[in-house]
């Protein structure tokens, strides 16, 4: 950064300082979490939900039948048909994107449950054409934090990721959704609404078992993992043995919602302020894929806006100006820009917002994307970290699915470094010693794990444990 004027250089500075999450802080915050984990399982409640999910046991690899899958993720719509098949940890998958219309997120509850319902039945008329067929065992990822007092259940607590959909809140999902595939005679019974966490959890542990936690690092970002249901105050009244297993979808985007811990700047208060719901996912829009090119953009902004340096001097800004127009695909480039002038940066600056950065402009661009992306990284570490101690695994996997895991730039080495530092790691003897906690690409959670726990469920109610089940008759 030699060439850097030395106004611009304190500017750097300055991000610096607030976008960085050192060692102890990052251990304070997951001291922090760990006690909002249990209070979440607590009869009082606290900001993370911690939703018990009836999903209530691990894999074997020897499920077997076949079932349909449909995820409603945040820019698709995904139908799948999954056969377990009878050689271990196998399957067989076929499946159908549909992209979700921008317009669907704030448009009317019945729009979305008949986008849905057509997805699907366009699916099996696609694949089974239009004879009759035996209603098929659907699992439905349902990506949201909702309350179920049972697994064919769940009440929307509340829109995340942008969503904002009236008449849903506070509402039981799943008859909408079967009211909608009724009119259309779509032949199947839904057996298990699912979070896309606790299906990465169950996909990951059908092939490792020695995976305890699944993460998403994606448009939102959450995580499941597996508790004994004596650790869980808020089940008392059910009177299930203590040791029974019950995954929870903790929810954790809404750590901190208090804001007791999280070193948040002016930038993350904007973010929130003009989400569709302020005061909530305090954690998420700090970390999720939604949010990183937004607070990027909200910082250069007001670089150019009120500070001395002015970047971009004289120039029209209009098109940084618009909310959201930078996803996190952006700062990926940035990030990625493999010249040492940055010129790819400055070709993604010209062609997508008309600007013309100059060198050390783009030195700062690179730096503030750097920043944020570690942010993003370490943060996450700290929920993980947190689950990790809270259930005293020194040793374990986590699987991790969602496009800022999976594409973006360095995310896995940073968010490793900050497990290490947290948990005191002593350093590695060789590059190819593993983790004590690894935190790994993780198997198709809300389509093979979708189909999992629907198989799971269909064997527990088989076997006559109907606890979390509210239509016995669709696991006939
Ligand atoms: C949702 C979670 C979901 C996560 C990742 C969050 O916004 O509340 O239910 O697991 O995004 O998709």
């Amino acid at each position: 950064m030699a060439d850097v004027p030395k106004d611009l250089m304190q500017e750097i500075k300055r991000l610096e300082e607030m976008f960085t999450v050192d060692t102890a802080k990052l251990k304070a915050i997951t001291e922090h979490f760990i006690s909002e984990l249990a209070k979440g399982l607590s009869v009082e409640g606290g900001s993370i939900p911690m939703n018990p999910t009836w999903c209530m046991a691990f894999p074997t690899g020897y499920e077997t039948g076949t079932f349909l899958a449909l995820d409603m993720g945040g820019t698709n719509l995904r139908v799948c048909e999954i056969i377990l098949t009878d050689e271990k940890s196998e399957f067989d998958i076929i499946q159908s994107k549909y992209r979700m219309p921008e317009e669907l997120k704030s448009g009317t509850a019945d729009e979305l449950w008949e986008y849905i319902a057509d997805c699907l039945q366009q699916f099996i008329e696609s694949h089974h054409g239009t004879k009759d067929l035996e209603r098929l065992p659907l699992g439905f990822t349902f990506s949201y934090p909702a309350t179920q007092d049972y697994i064919d259940h769940g009440v929307l607590q509340r829109w995340t990721k942008g969503f904002d959909i009236d008449g849903v809140e506070g509402h039981n999902v799943v008859p909408m959704f079967e009211a909608a595939i009724a009119k259309r005679g779509v032949p199947i019974k839904l057996t298990a609404l699912i979070n896309d966490t606790t299906g990465t959890l169950i996909a990951s542990a059908y092939t490792d078992t020695k995976m305890k936690i699944g993460c998403i690092f994606g448009t939102g970002c959450n995580a499941a993992y597996m508790e004994n249901v004596g650790s869980i105050p808020k089940l008392a009244h059910m009177n299930l043995p203590p040791d029974t297993p019950m995954a929870i979808n903790c929810e954790w985007g809404a750590f901190d919602n208090e804001h007791k811990v999280l070193p948040r700047t002016p930038y993350d208060i904007i973010i929130d302020k003009d989400s569709p719901r302020p005061g909530q996912q305090a954690f998420e829009k700090m970390i999720a894929g939604l949010y990183l090119g937004e607070l990027f953009r909200l910082v250069l902004v007001d670089l150019h806006d009120n500070k001395e340096v002015h970047i971009f001097e004289g120039q029209n800004i209009d098109k940084l100006r618009k909310a959201y127009t930078l996803d996190s695909s952006f700062l990926s480039m940035v990030e990625e820009d493999p010249f040492e002038n940055l010129s790819e940066t400055g070709d993604l600056f010209q062609n997508k917002l008309g600007i013309v950065a100059n060198h050390p402009e783009l030195e700062l661009i690179r730096r503030l994307a750097e920043l944020i992306g570690t942010r993003a990284a370490r943060l996450s570490s700290c929920g993980v970290a947190a689950i990790a101690k809270k259930k005293g695994y020194e040793t374990c996997h986590v699987g991790a699915d969602g496009s800022v895991f999976n594409k973006y730039p360095h995310f896995k080495q940073r968010g490793a470094q900050a497990l290490r530092e947290i948990l005191d790691w002593a350093p590695k003897k060789s590059s190819k010693e593993e983790d004590p906690i690894e935190i790994l690409a993780a198997e198709d959670g809300s389509g093979v794990g979708a189909a999992l726990i629907a198989a799971l469920t269909l064997k527990r109610v088989k076997e006559g444990n109907m606890a979390g089940i509210l239509h016995p008759e669709n696991f006939k």
